[in-house]
């Protein structure tokens, strides 16, 4: 194998030859240094006058940013550059242009958003952006690990549906042949069948929702893992969503370090989620609010107070964001109203004004990551809530079917893997978590 910049610890003192791109470059008189990138990190490699062939050196003088390149030097172990991580250097003896890039639109300046998001297909080689993709990553293999080696089975879930599962008003609708059909919301339904063939599965794929406001945690299409489990209750599923969790944030702090430096992220919050989490009934996080609003008390991180809530009515980012701070790990909200959930969701027998769903509300103002509940078992019940939502009774046959051969208690969630990114990240915009964000009003490039 050909040594990267992230493998340079292994060739110390050793000539390597490396493709790369130019990032920046700094210098005069006989020496020139270059930071270079190619991919797998960012590295500084040295050109001194005295080491290499003249018309080498000038080709090094006439690099632009982004110029491909080719060098080869000897490796050696340097105290850590400024905003370089990693701690090695090349000590180049050889260098050859491949492409002098044409004047980058991308400079080491500071460029508005709206620049930076319509040149995003440039805008991902930044340090920042590779460092963000990079967690992304680890997250999702993060996920794969812990469900595989859990015993849930990976079963995908089309994405071409005939039938809404999140509410009617987010449904991107295109031609099926003449038919209408939906792009998934979400594979849940069919994860239920899944379940009863397989006992726990999990899907894992993108999702979209026509969401109709801009806000910083919302996409068109996101990416979300969703495991589903067969006599698994509200308080089972709750102690699968913390060790999921907890293993998805401790592998980042694990090998994300770099990364992690790179965002300046504080991993101090981070470094806390594991074992059980604070869960709290959504009668008491009313309460918690509304104290709160009556005493004036800021939402964390902002000017505003603490917004008063009626129950009955879903948590706005403000109370989700309030809510969370008073607590050191991430918080079980549990028992929402069954008016503002899902029609599938299991309505508490005691008090069918609640169901029995549960989110996961980040710390740090990030908010809702999972989303899940406990489903409806009973098919006489199920068929009722379809009505109530005034959903087309035909579409769900096979849904209520389930029901109806073996049907027992079932659980499920899910998570948004873009808002794990945000929070992991600690950025304040859902739009860098993903390297294309499709965002109300935006699918270009
Ligand atoms: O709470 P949601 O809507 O739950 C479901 O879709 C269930 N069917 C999941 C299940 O039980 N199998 O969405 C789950 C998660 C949210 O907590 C959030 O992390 C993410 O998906 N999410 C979004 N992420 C980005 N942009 C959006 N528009 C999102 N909508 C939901
Ligand atoms: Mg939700």
């Amino acid at each position: 194998m050909n040594a990267t910049i992230a493998t340079l610890n292994e060739y110390v003192g050793q000539e390597i030859t490396l493709n790369c791109w130019l990032y920046n470059k700094t210098g005069k008189g006989k020496l020139q240094f270059l930071q270079v990138r190619d991919g797998s990190g960012l590295c500084q490699a040295v050109v001194f006058k005295g080491n290499v062939s003249e018309e080498d050196f000038d080709a090094g003088k006439e690099l632009t940013q982004e110029s491909s390149l080719q060098l080869t030097g000897t490796v050696k172990a340097e105290e850590r550059a400024p905003g370089i991580p990693g701690g090695f250097e090349i000590d180049v003896r050889a260098l050859s242009i491949v492409q002098i890039a044409e004047p980058y639109p991308i400079t080491p300046k500071e460029h508005g958003i709206e620049f930076l998001m319509q040149n995003r297909h440039l805008w991902l080689r930044s340090n920042r952006q590779w460092a963000i993709l990079r967690v992304r990553a680890v997250i999702v293999s993060a996920i794969r690990e812990w469900l595989d080696g859990n015993g849930f089975l990976n079963i995908d879930t089309p994405i071409l549906t005939p039938a809404a599962a999140e509410g009617t008003t987010t449904l991107f609708e295109i031609d099926f042949h003449g038919e209408p059909a939906y792009l998934a919301q979400t594979g849940q339904l069919y994860n239920e069948a899944h379940i009863f063939a397989f006992g726990k599965v999990y899907c894992f794929g993108p999702t979209f929702r026509a969401e109709k406001s801009k806000t910083r945690r919302h996409l068109q299409e996101f990416w979300m893992v969703e495991p589903e489990i067969a006599f698994c209750d509200l308080h089972q599923l709750m102690e699968i969503e913390e060790q999921f969790v907890s293993h998805i944030v401790q592998r980042c702090l694990r090998d994300c370090k770099d990364e992690l430096e790179i965002l300046e992220r504080d991993t101090t919050a981070l470094e806390k989620v594991s074992g059980s989490f604070p869960r709290i009934h959504y009668d008491e996080a009313v309460k918690m609010i509304n104290d709160a609003a009556a005493a004036g008390t800021l939402v964390p991180g902002y000017e505003d107070v603490v917004p008063t809530i009626e129950w009955g009515d879903d948590f706005g980012s403000p109370h989700e964001t309030y809510l969370a701070a008073q607590f050191e790990k991430p918080l079980f909200v549990h028992h929402y109203p069954t008016q503002v959930k899902a029609f599938y969701m299991e309505p508490d027998p005691d008090r069918p004004e609640v169901c029995r769903s549960v989110d996961l509300l980040a710390p740090e103002g990030y908010g809702e990551v999972i989303g899940g509940s406990e489903r409806m078992s009973d098919p006489e019940k199920l068929i009722a809530a379809i009505e109530h939502h005034e959903l087309p009774h035909g579409a769900y046959d096979w849904y209520v079917d389930l029901r109806k051969y073996g049907s027992t208690v079932h659980s499920g969630f899910g998570l948004g893997v873009e808002r794990t990114v945000a929070w992991v990240c600690g950025l304040s915009h859902i739009r860098e978590t993903i390297a294309f964000p499709r965002t109300l009003g935006n699918m270009r490039p």
